[in-house]
């Protein structure tokens, strides 16, 4: 495993972070069992990722709290707690506060079993949420610093409806918060100028989520996503193959599918410290884990996909 310095907090962190939410929850979200998905964090620490993403809302906490048994050292661990109450939408206006966080947060500790976690960071946030945040929840995190229960303050983006990633730019004009994620992939990498130009400046560390999805892992939803993008005037109709559109990731770029284009794609961004992976498949997983390690694409690959993606920022590949 490569290790990397997470911003300044410090924190050496594998290259290669498991995302325990998204579509797959471990395995969860296709009907797995927990032993299954307690398998999956435990085979992620064994191929030495130290980096492990939950959240309240994935319903995956527990797991990561029963694989850390006996080796809660051995993780880096990063939650999120939401902003709104549950069954309000998301994207609402009724929002949590700071004593109602908090008890999310024992509530988390709890699954997680153990008495602090790395990094908090407030979930999916949007940018008319942002002030909010800012004004009303930070003295709680702030406190719950001070109490020893998180280490690091954390937010996140809600990449599938700010995918020109706002919220973001605006939160890091402010100089609150230690570590942020971003959605990053080869086909919207507006990140590189709208979050990493700034993280990487003011040295707060980065993680980039969405590096495969749905779009970059299904080739039906590749087809129909560039099919979009065609439709929008955005690339040019004979520009890719209508069968294989992305087979120059492995002609030109040396990627041997896809998916393993895709991440190598994120982890060689400079700014992109954890590249996260969320998989319910152990094999997908030491793939996934082996894209990583690998080198990055060849530069004409490169090219070609700024060429092609390098001005889309409308899209999040879900
Ligand atoms: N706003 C937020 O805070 C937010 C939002 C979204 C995600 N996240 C975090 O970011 C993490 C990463 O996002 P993501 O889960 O969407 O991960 P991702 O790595 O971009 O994509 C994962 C998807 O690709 C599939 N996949 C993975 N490896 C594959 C392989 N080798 N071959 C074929 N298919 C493969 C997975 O299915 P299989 O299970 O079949 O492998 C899964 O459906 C999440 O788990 C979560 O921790 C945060």
């Amino acid at each position: 495993m490569d290790y990397v310095p997470l911003g300044r907090t410090g924190l050496r962190v594998s290259a290669a972070g498991l995302g325990c939410g998204g579509h797959s929850r471990l395995g969860q979200g296709s009907g797995e069992s927990r032993a299954h998905s307690v398998g999956i964090v435990r085979a992620a620490l064994d191929l030495g990722i130290n980096f492990i993403d939950t959240a309240a809302v994935y319903r995956t906490e527990e797991i990561v709290g029963d694989a850390l048994a006996g080796r809660r050292d051995d993780a880096i661990i990063s939650t999120k707690l939401p902003i709104v109450p549950p069954g309000e939408s998301p994207l609402g206006q009724q929002f949590v506060t700071g004593e109602s966080l908090a008890s999310s947060l024992e509530e988390s500790l709890r699954r997680l079993k153990t008495d602090y976690v790395d990094i908090l960071h407030l979930h999916g946030v949007m940018p008319d949420q942002y002030g909010y945040c800012r004004e009303e929840l930070l003295p709680a995190l702030d406190r719950f610093r001070d109490q020893g229960k998180i280490r690091f303050l954390g937010l996140t983006e809600r990449f599938i409806h700010d995918p020109q990633h706002v919220m973001l730019s605006r939160a890091l004009q402010d100089d609150i918060w230690n570590v942020v994620m971003a959605g990053f992939n080869l086909i919207n990498p507006s990140a590189r100028q709208r979050v990493f130009a700034q993280t990487r400046s003011k040295e707060i560390g980065t993680l980039v989520m969405f590096a495969v999805r749905r779009a970059l892992s299904n080739s039906e939803a590749l087809t129909e996503l560039i099919a979009d993008l065609v439709q929008q005037d955005l690339i040019p109709s004979d520009a890719l193959e209508e069968e294989d559109p992305l087979g120059f990731l492995r002609s030109l770029g040396g990627a041997g599918s896809v998916v393993e284009g895709a991440y190598r794609f994120c982890r060689h961004e400079p700014g992109a410290d954890v590249v996260l992976t969320g998989t319910g498949n152990a094999d997908h997983l030491r793939e996934n884990v082996a894209s990583i390690l690998s080198p990055a694409l060849a530069p004409d690959c490169l090219a070609q996909l700024e060429e092609l993606f390098g001005a889309i920022d409308s899209v999040s590949g879900n």
